[in-house]
């Protein structure tokens, strides 16, 4: 770090402990820090940079926007806006079919919840041990990451919090008052936890028997990082409403919610409401977003990508397991991996962590390239 950064970095409050470099750059899998070195980014400022860094057609979009009209409030229609919604729910399985645009994934969050407590006239929410959905207070109170939960305290009430994989304890903990099951398919921060086979299908049955909403949280597993584009629809399970947020807008923030047809057809207007969401430049960035997904056919990459990166992780010694699905990969080494993930940062490859002190985590641009798979295993031999 240079010590211009430096001086002009103590303003800001210490929110995060941080990683120890300053990026100023980015292109593709590439970051660099202030000093020139450059990185292999497989963690894409936290599962945010879906078509890689400044992809030069989300770049033109944006740009090109901001000479246009650089911002309007929901107050009044935006072609561009229209545009957004049409294309993100033209990816989204039937009946998912209308879009609410807001700025981040915990807002995704809190407004899914209020729509399926319109919906049914209940309060309750029903949430999974190991869950993650945000930062306010609603959202943090559905943390199933205790550690989280508290520091939402005092908690909005009406939260119940039951084993993630445990279909039985979701169908005790489900009655009359709860409005929503809210549950991430494939919990991320935890540790990378898939979901075990059947249990999805079984909370969609139990969500219909007793008359209640799924919410799939989709903030990391959206917008083609599992290698589809959304989780909803996999197996055949459909939710009522997904929430989207990280890579949407490729590093532009901004939020969504995927609603069906049926809760759709029940929201009066003024109900909801906010004043940046879906914003001109936000959405121009995921319209672009989803061209790129769709023109440089990032889906299959992500698929042949998780296959070498899953079949050469397996290989090393020192590594125990590699859990989760595409490019939301979870290494469970024999060792502490906070050590393993300073060395590859030491080494010019970002990596993240997790709750589990463990695990590794895996969330690269969607562009990830064979001979960037291969540098990374490489210096992941090396450093175990
Ligand atoms: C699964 C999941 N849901 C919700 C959120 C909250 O998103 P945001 O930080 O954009 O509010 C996160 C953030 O890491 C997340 O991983």
């Amino acid at each position: 770090m240079t010590s211009d950064t430096t001086a002009t970095l103590a303003a800001e409050l210490p929110t995060y402990t941080r990683w120890p470099l300053t990026i100023v750059r980015g292109s593709g899998s590439t970051v660099w820090d202030d000093s020139g070195k450059s990185y292999l980014d497989l963690y894409a400022g936290h599962a945010v940079a879906a078509t890689g860094h400044c992809h030069p057609e989300v770049v033109r979009a944006i740009s090109e926007q901001a000479k246009e009209l650089l911002f309007y409030s929901n107050v009044v229609a935006l072609p561009i806006r229209a545009r957004a919604a049409a294309a993100i729910a033209a990816q989204a399985p039937a009946p998912l079919t209308k879009v609410f645009f807001v700025n981040s994934g915990t807002e995704a969050n809190e407004n899914a919840m209020r729509l399926a407590r319109r919906a049914t006239g209940r309060s309750d929410v029903i949430s999974f041990e190991g869950g993650f959905h945000g930062r306010t207070a609603d959202a943090i109170s559905a943390a199933g990451l205790a550690k989280y939960r508290e520091l939402g305290r005092p908690n909005v009430p009406g939260h119940r919090i039951v084993p993630f994989g445990d279909l039985a304890a979701a169908d005790r903990a489900l009655d009359a008052n709860v409005a929503a099951l809210l549950i991430e398919p494939i919990q991320s921060l935890a540790g990378v936890l898939t979901a075990p086979a059947g249990y999805l299908n079984g909370l969609r049955e139990l969500c219909d028997r007793k008359g209640a909403k799924l919410i799939y949280d989709e903030v990391q597993t959206g917008f083609g990082r599992t290698g589809r584009f959304f989780y909803a629809g996999k197996d055949g399970v459909v939710p009522d409403l997904v929430t989207l947020a990280k890579g949407i807008g490729s590093g532009f923030p901004m939020g969504a919610v995927l609603v069906s047809e049926e809760i759709a057809a029940k929201v009066v207007p003024e109900e909801y409401g906010t004043t940046f969401g879906g914003g001109p430049l936000a959405c121009a960035a995921a319209v672009a977003t989803v061209a790129v997904i769709e023109k440089e056919a990032l889906l299959a990459n992500v698929v042949r990508g998780s296959r070498e990166l899953v079949s050469g992780l397996s290989r090393l010694r020192g590594v125990r397991e590699v859990r989760g699905e595409g490019f939301l990969l979870g290494i469970v080494l024999d060792r502490p991996a906070r050590p393993v993930r300073e060395a590859l940062l030491a080494k010019g490859i970002l990596v993240g962590g997790s709750d589990q002190s463990d695990v590794l985590r895996l969330l690269p641009p969607l562009i990830l390239q064979a001979r960037e798979i291969q540098t990374f295993l490489a210096a992941m031999a090396e450093v175990l």
